[in-house]
């Protein structure tokens, strides 16, 4: 049976017989209470609730050599399956491969007053900053990280040093802003300038990741086009995406829709992500697309090259039971390890997204899809949703009026 046919009990039956789940966490999955008030209370303020989203898993990503099943949190219909159909096509012609990098964090302590003198004295005294910061957060050195690098830049009415830390599998806001705040009160110290403030970059400059795939000419075929004709079709609309801003941020918007599904199921900061991606992809000082399609010896080459801030440990990833059990879906050892995968579904998703838009428009799949969501605004329950959905992909017309409709006439039968 196909996964997408199966109930969710079977699903969490799969997860369970495979290895991938306990039993607790088959529990926590079927109670759908997945925090309590207690954690509520301590992640965040006021709470009178929690607000639920999807939670599904994307299948068939096989990236640098292991096959994963990828916990995507997502009210779209249409991303998890658009993820595992590229990925299963990735998959037949020899999946992804990733080049992660080590995490490095930057951090600014900024300056503000600062004389000739200042400057001079913060310069001379480099090592001795460096070895404070150093020392700021012991246990990041005996986790293998630590500072990296410091760097001073000077600006009209300012002057910034720039700190950059390794955080190994830490997302490390915290820590970062910890090393931050009490190197700032040393150098308060030194200078007679004033600290204006201590806070890291969400620029993710130290955390861009590669991901590259070659997908077969006849895994993109569809029943009315050949798969080099798709295949060109997608070289051509990615070249546009470099051309076209308004193009490129919808080219990226979905990307991210893979990307954000899985920090979202991992626990981790998707706004610091969103931030870190975009102003990526307008380094270069014009918006670009950030994955590249070209054709190469007979295949469709893609790559993807963008900023993935993430943790596999800490914060809120080791508060949330649903970040802790997506971590186990996908066997998780690393920080780098979750960039690779993330990576992995972006580049799947636009290369979803792509060969839809080239070939039959997204809407043939997208609103098969809503039909359900449509079904259920209608007033639909149990075994009407599917016949409602049924009808209304049977029409096309997919507008809440005949969703309406069709349900009225399903009940008076
Ligand atoms: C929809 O959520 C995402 C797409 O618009 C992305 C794209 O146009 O490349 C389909």
């Amino acid at each position: 049976m196909k996964i997408y046919e199966m109930t969710d009990e079977q699903r969490i039956k799969l997860l369970l017989d495979g290895g991938y789940i306990n039993q607790n966490q088959a529990e926590l999955l079927r109670s759908r209470q997945t925090i309590s008030t207690d954690l509520a209370d301590s992640l965040s303020e006021n709470q009178i609730g929690s607000f639920s989203l999807p939670y599904g898993f994307a299948t068939d990503f096989l990236i640098d050599g292991q096959n994963y099943l990828v916990p995507m949190v997502i009210e779209e219909p249409s991303v998890i399956a658009a993820a595992s159909n590229a990925a299963k096509r990735i998959k037949n012609s020899g999946g992804f491969k990733t080049y992660p990098t080590p995490r490095i964090v930057y951090g600014q302590i900024v300056l503000e007053n600062i004389t000739e003198s200042d400057v001079a004295q913060l310069e001379q005294n480099d090592s001795e900053i460096f070895e404070f910061a150093q020392q700021a957060h012991p246990s990041l050195i005996k986790r293998g990280g630590g500072m990296v690098s410091l760097k001073f830049n000077h600006y009209d009415n300012f002057e910034e040093i720039e700190l950059g830390i390794d955080t190994v599998d830490a997302m490390g806001a915290n820590m970062v802003n910890t090393i931050l705040e009490k190197t700032s009160q040393k150098i308060s110290t030194m200078i007679s300038g004033d600290v204006l403030c201590s806070i890291l970059s969400n620029s993710g400059q130290g955390q861009v990741i590669t991901v590259e795939t070659s997908v077969e000419y006849d895994q993109l075929a569809t029943k009315t086009m050949s798969g080099e004709d798709v295949a060109q079709r997608i070289v051509k609309l990615s070249t546009f995406a470099k051309k076209s801003i308004k193009r490129a941020i919808t080219h990226n918007k979905g990307i991210m829709n893979g990307i954000d599904a899985v920090l979202l199921a991992t626990g981790n900061d998707f706004r610091a992500q969103e931030a870190a991606a975009h102003s990526f992809a307008f380094e270069s000082g014009r918006y670009q697309p950030l994955t590249e399609w070209h054709l190469a010896n007979n295949k469709l080459v893609g790559t993807l090259k963008m900023p993935i801030e993430l943790g596999s440990v800490g914060g809120a990833i080791k508060a949330l039971p649903m970040a802790q059990l997506s971590l186990a879906i996908m066997k998780i050892q690393n920080s780098q390890q979750l960039q690779s995968v993330v990576g992995s579904v972006g580049l799947a998703n636009n290369l979803s997204a792509l060969r839809a838009l080239v070939t039959t428009g997204i809407q043939a799949g997208h609103m098969g899809l809503q039909s359900k969501s449509l079904a259920i605004s209608a007033g639909a329950s149990g075994l009407e949703i599917e016949q409602v959905a049924q009808k209304l992909n049977q029409t096309k017309d997919y507008t809440l009026k005949n969703a309406e409709n069709i349900l009225m006439e399903l009940r008076k039968k």
